[in-house]
């Protein structure tokens, strides 16, 4: 069986990882990697396939920094290109992007039938360009690997057992990638506090609003005043942050680092701040309690065990639940599966 990969954003590498390691064990799988290219810095692409021995991807399309109708469109065009030069029998694609959106739609019109792994979320906010991408590609996808009990619950409230798909409750490849790589941590080249909380910002909704940039950074500057808070700031949020002069001197922000670094980020950090939908999951992997930076997560279980709490882009509540908020620290609840994820979506597959 022929597969062709569509990646382009740094969780995908992640989420590519996990299932490239599980094809490898199967002769009869032949994988072949496409990066739109969307991520393209070193540390936001080339570390993760070299840290986690992800094959080299057969094609780069090279497309990025464009709006999202240009951005789509040209990646639209490219995969085009390549699904017809090599005949897939499936494609896959990952989460929520615009790379995921781009290659579901060029293999569909193609008749080639479409895998999305992380199917079912919804955030309900249509406001969101993730919203958007994962709703259509949900419906054109033919086999629907969903991370989570909501996610399934999510597809039949929208009646998709009424179309020809398969529905698959597969468990979530993050937590495959975070069991398999935990023990490779690596501590980044940089001094670190003893004692801090890591921070993450790079959604559009986040970004996007001077209002709300001003008061995440607002809240992390008065938390930093207390507890240092490490940030390894996204390149979007980086260019904003220096073109509204917004000040951050009490935090100590950080280049991107590459996934085995964030690793050791994560678990050696007192506490998660993000607006990131990986590092919300992450930081229960690692038995941390999460405040995430919006408000609506698709991840509702960790909200609904107490793991996580939804503080929005308000200074108030972002520093009084940090100094006030009983978490649930009892973290043997099982929400994600065992990290058999992969295991089943190759099986699924075959
Ligand atoms: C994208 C995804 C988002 C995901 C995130 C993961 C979409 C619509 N959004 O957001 O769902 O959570 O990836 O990180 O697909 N940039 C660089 N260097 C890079 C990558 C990006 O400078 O290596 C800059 C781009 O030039 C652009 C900005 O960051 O100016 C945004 O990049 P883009 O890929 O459009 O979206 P993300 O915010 O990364
Ligand atoms: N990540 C990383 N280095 C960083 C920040 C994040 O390796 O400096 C990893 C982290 O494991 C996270 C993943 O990248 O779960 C997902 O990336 P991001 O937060 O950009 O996207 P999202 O999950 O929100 O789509």
């Amino acid at each position: 069986m022929k597969i062709i990969t569509i990646v382009g954003a740094r969780p995908q590498f992640i989420k590519a990882a996990a299932l490239s390691r599980e094809f490898a064990k199967h002769p009869d799988i032949e994988e072949v990697i496409v990066h739109t290219g969307q991520h393209y810095d070193p540390n936001m692409s080339g570390i993760f396939f070299r840290q986690m021995e992800i094959p080299e991807p057969h094609y780069n399309l090279h497309i990025n920094g464009l709006s999202h109708g240009a951005m789509t469109g040209q990646m639209l065009e490219k995969i085009e290109e390549v699904l017809l030069a090599g005949k897939p029998d499936r494609v896959l694609v990952y989460g929520d992007t615009n790379s995921t959106l781009a290659g579901a739609l060029a293999a569909k019109k193609l008749h080639i039938k479409v895998a999305h792994v992380e199917a079912g979320l919804r955030s309900y906010n249509m406001d969101m360009p993730e919203e958007i991408n994962r709703i259509l590609t949900d419906r054109i996808s033919d086999i629907l690997f969903c991370p989570t009990g909501t996610a399934v619950r999510n597809l039949h409230k929208e009646a998709f057992e009424s179309f020809d798909v398969q529905i698959v409750r597969s468990g979530d490849i993050m937590q495959d990638a975070a069991l398999y790589y935990a023990s490779k941590a690596r501590k980044p080249n940089l001094e670190l506090p003893g004692k801090y909380i890591l921070a993450t910002l790079h959604r559009a909704e986040n970004t996007d609003n001077t209002l709300r940039l001003r008061a995440i950074f607002e809240a992390f500057n008065i938390i930093a005043e207390t507890m240092p808070v490490v940030l390894p700031l996204h390149p979007r949020t980086a260019k904003i942050v220096q073109k509204l002069k917004i000040n951050t001197d009490k935090i100590k922000i950080i280049e991107p680092v590459g996934y085995f670094e964030i690793l050791y980020l994560l678990q050696h950090s007192v506490m998660v701040m993000t607006d990131s939908g990986g590092m919300q999951k992450e930081a229960f992997f690692f038995a941390k309690p999460c405040m995430t930076l919006r408000d609506e997560t698709e991840w509702v279980e960790l909200v609904e065990h107490n793991f996580n709490v939804l503080v929005g882009a308000d200074k108030d509540k972002i520093v009084n639940t940090y100094h006030n908020h009983r978490f649930n620290r009892d973290y043997t609840v099982d929400l994600y599966g065992n990290g058999n994820a992969a295991k089943k979506i190759v099986e699924t597959l075959m």
